[in-house]
């Protein structure tokens, strides 16, 4: 059965399991955005219906709400939550400090909004998410439609002093479309190459006023699970300072993936 499932979709697969350890009944759980969540939230509805697991999720996308409602978990708002027990959500690139970039799927500012308001945010991924230095990654900017092009210009000049390898910004498209977020905003795409200063980039950002968050989430992730396809788990707990490998048994006559697969 592992078989079924691509390397990549194994080690997202088994990251997202191992991260289900994390959370209990009673609990208020944020919902990550992207392939790596989604196999989270698939964990935790097969969880609801096999084995009584009572959680609310708080979503981070509509995208992400509709799969939570499609396996049973019942859904609230951020509202209605408050405050949140833990978020679990997925990455597009961390580094040894647990600093993150996201916004890839265009969710970033629901999810940093949802991952400050939980006691902790545990990321989920697979190894190729690992940097020495943020950057690679393109930035994800959410900017308000109103201006766009004179917050753009802003943004490229205020590039100019700032500590990094690339400079280029596009906007991210749909088709031949814009790209339009949940909260009916545009993305710029900040093709930074290598992000010196990570801290005064995001305060200096977030100064311009079209621009209503960046994808940098700095001093959040408290947790780092990191899935292999040959079953090993990274877990890298930046609050208590360790590192631990745990694995899973993975066989090829293994059903581990069984009912994810099918
Ligand atoms: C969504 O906006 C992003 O922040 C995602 O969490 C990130 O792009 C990771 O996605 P994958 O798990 O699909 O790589």
């Amino acid at each position: 059965m592992t078989s079924e499932l691509s390397p990549i979709d194994k080690a997202k697969f088994i990251a997202a399991k191992q991260a289900t350890e994390y959370v209990k009944s009673g609990m208020k759980v944020g919902l990550g955005t992207g392939s790596t969540a989604a196999w989270l939230v698939q964990c935790l509805g097969e969880m609801v219906r096999d084995e009584g697991l009572l959680i609310k999720g708080v979503p981070t996308s509509s995208r992400t709400a509709r799969l939570a409602r499609d396996v049973g978990i019942e859904v609230i708002t951020l509202d209605e939550a408050k405050w949140l027990d833990v978020t679990i959500d997925g990455t597009d690139e961390y580094d040894a400090e647990l600093n993150l970039i996201k916004g890839g799927g265009g969710a970033h500012l629901q999810e940093k909004i949802v991952a400050t308001a939980s006691d902790r945010m545990i990321v989920i991924a697979d190894a190729s998410k690992k940097v020495d230095t943020l950057g690679a990654f393109p930035l994800p900017i959410e900017v308000i439609p109103f201006g766009m092009r004179t917050t753009r210009a802003l943004i490229e000049e205020t590039l100019i002093s700032m500590d990094v390898l690339g400079r280029d910004v596009t906007q991210r498209m749909n088709g031949d479309a814009p790209f339009v977020s949940d909260e009916g905003n545009f993305i710029l795409d900040l093709h930074l190459k290598r992000i010196g200063n990570p801290r005064q980039l995001s305060l200096i950002l977030n100064q311009i006023p079209g621009v209503v968050e960046n994808g940098l989430f700095l001093d959040i992730c408290d947790v780092v699970i990191v899935g292999h396809a040959d079953g090993r788990v990274e877990v890298t707990d930046i609050t208590n300072d360790t590192n631990e490998q745990v694995r899973f048994d993975v066989r090829d006559d293994d059903n581990i993936f069984q009912d994810f697969a099918d």
